[in-house]
């Protein structure tokens, strides 16, 4: 059974480095004892560079890997603030999240994810494209608009290119709530977004990993990646959180 894939996205914490050094070899203790998952931390950008020297020194068998909260697209230049994929290779960041709510919100555009998605591939870094809806309607409505952001954020990006990638559903509702969607709808979510990238890419199977997110906890993991058909999940809050995080690598190495 292929790996489960586990993304901690840190958002804009912890508030020190000292905290972020603490839970970078706390996460690299815990998954000493771990096997068969794959663990991905994304943590602030000046975070990376620390989290990078740590995982040079280190001698462990098993390892969490790194990952980014987002890139810009252009690959070098007069572009002020914005950090490239290549930049962000140089320190081992082998993942980026691409499209998140919270930056959709601040008004990233699917043409820009789209880019972020290509200048993400051409050097090798794993894109986690961020898809969900606002709301739920009765009508069925959320499906077409999970679709259109599919499409988008794929467009140009070969076979080879969505075999590398990995697709995060994170309804925007269940974002930062006190509850996550329930299992039987993340399955059904899950074949959906398959079954659309098996329409675009006329295909019969499709190997994207299709990860979950959105108010993941140690409680409801275990159904999430059972029943929900999920081949990981992309964790807020609770990827700060050493003991939760721990018994949620738990839960993803048995399933
Ligand atoms: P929470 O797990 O805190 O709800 O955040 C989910 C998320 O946005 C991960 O990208």
């Amino acid at each position: 059974m292929a790996q489960k894939i586990i993304v901690g996205n840190w958002k804009m914490n912890p508030a020190t480095l000292t905290e972020a050094k603490n839970l970078f070899s706390g996460i690299q203790r815990a998954l000493s004892k771990i096997k068969n998952v794959q663990a991905v931390l994304c943590p602030p950008f000046p975070y990376i560079p620390a989290a990078s020297e740590l995982l040079k020194a280190s001698k462990a068998k098993t390892s969490f890997v790194l990952g980014a909260q987002n890139i810009f697209f252009e690959p070098k230049g007069a572009f002020t603030g914005e950090v490239s994929a290549e930049l962000l290779s140089q320190f081992g960041v082998k993942y980026v999240i691409i499209g998140h709510s919270e930056r959709r919100k601040r008004g990233e555009t699917d043409e820009e994810v789209n880019k972020k998605v290509l200048a993400a591939l051409r050097v090798g870094l794993k894109p986690i494209i961020c898809i969900g809806e606002h709301i739920r309607d009765e009508e069925g409505q959320y499906l077409s608009v999970i679709k259109a952001q599919i499409e988008k954020a794929v467009a140009g990006v070969s076979k080879k290119g969505i075999d590398s990638t990995i697709i995060a559903y994170e309804p925007i509702w269940a974002i930062g709530a006190t509850a996550a969607m329930n299992p039987h709808d993340v399955h059904e979510m899950s074949i959906y977004i398959k079954k659309c990238l098996v329409e675009i890419y006329k295909v019969r199977t499709i190997v994207t990993p299709v990860l979950y997110g959105g108010s993941v906890d140690p409680q409801n993991a275990f159904g999430i990646i059972h029943e929900g058909g999920v081949q990981g999940l992309l964790i807020g809050r609770q990827s700060l959180e050493l003991e939760s995080l721990t018994e949620i690598l738990k839960t993803a190495q048995s399933s």
